[in-house]
């Protein structure tokens, strides 16, 4: 699962792109709202619980950044136009559930499909997740504790630089100077008074190019990753073809050196 332990002070990333990010999340909750919220009855009372953990966190560890909450608004609305970060609460009936969330820069999935269904049903369409991350995923879930939160990483390769990606995709990509390095910073932390579980998903992306630049040998690494990766998680992806292509492009390089 890639779980690592997470500070407090770590639950929300700030950086440069702040106020470029909260604009764009105000501008599609005004033309994509049902895209990008979606509630449940289940979710209420622990979205309130969010926006006072949100708010805590924020005045004790970044006391100067602008806290400007919406009235009116549900309150994991409120909660996300406080940080980069796209927010989902999960609820326990018979199963974890999706009980409210407000993701604004999805990478390739509905929000509306996945309102009040399971941990299981969520991850349905990756590969592999059913038999061998379902398990450990649940028994995570039900062991975590207020006191001690969680991290993990999620990365993939996409041909479109935006943040905001609802449209499920997995045909190959387009010409390699267009493939973006897209990172999703995930933390999971469960709250005290409701019990409801928050999976925050704070979303990173570079070009391929840039990459290259910053990390002579992260083309390299790369190759390695996708070409051990099974086939199913290349179809899923959006992969195929990729790993020859960049293979191709070193082979060049090399050739040219
Ligand atoms: C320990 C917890 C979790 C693990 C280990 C996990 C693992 C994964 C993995 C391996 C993927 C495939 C993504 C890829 O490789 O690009 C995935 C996709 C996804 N995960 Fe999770 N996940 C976790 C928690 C959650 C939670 C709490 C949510 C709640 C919203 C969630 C929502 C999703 C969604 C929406 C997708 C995309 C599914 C699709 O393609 O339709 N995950 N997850």
């Amino acid at each position: 699962m890639g779980l690592r332990p997470l500070e407090e002070a770590q639950w929300f990333e700030v950086d440069e792109r702040r106020s470029e990010e909260l604009e764009l999340k105000r501008t599609l909750l005004e033309t994509h709202r049902d895209v990008v919220v979606a509630t449940t009855d289940a979710g209420n009372a622990p979205s309130e619980e969010l926006l006072a953990a949100t708010l805590e966190n924020l005045a004790n560890f970044h006391p100067n950044l602008a806290r400007d909450c919406r009235t009116g608004e549900h309150s994991i609305v409120q909660a996300s136009l406080l940080v980069q970060e796209d927010l989902c609460v999960l609820v326990r009936d018979d199963q974890w559930r999706l009980a409210a969330a407000c993701v604004c820069f999805p990478s390739r999935w509905s929000l509306a499909e996945k309102i009040g269904t399971s941990l299981d049903a969520i991850h349905a369409p990756v590969p592999g997740y059913e038999e061998d991350l379902a398990s450990p995923t649940h028994a995570f879930f039900d062991r975590l504790s207020p006191e001690r939160s969680f991290w993990r990483l999620n990365w993939t390769l996409l041909d479109d630089l935006a943040l905001h990606q609802p449209f499920r995709r997995d045909t190959p990509l387009g010409s390699r100077a267009e493939w973006y390095f897209r990172v999703e910073r995930q933390t999971l932390r469960k709250l005290p008074e409701t019990g409801a579980i928050v999976f925050t998903i704070r979303t990173y992306v570079t070009s391929l190019e840039e990459m290259k630049r910053r990390d002579p040998y992260f083309v390299n690494s790369l190759l390695v990753s996708l070409e051990s990766a099974p086939p199913a998680t290349t179809a899923y992806k959006g992969w195929l073809g990729v790993a020859d292509t960049l293979r191709d492009a070193l082979d060049e390089e090399s050739r040219n050196v």
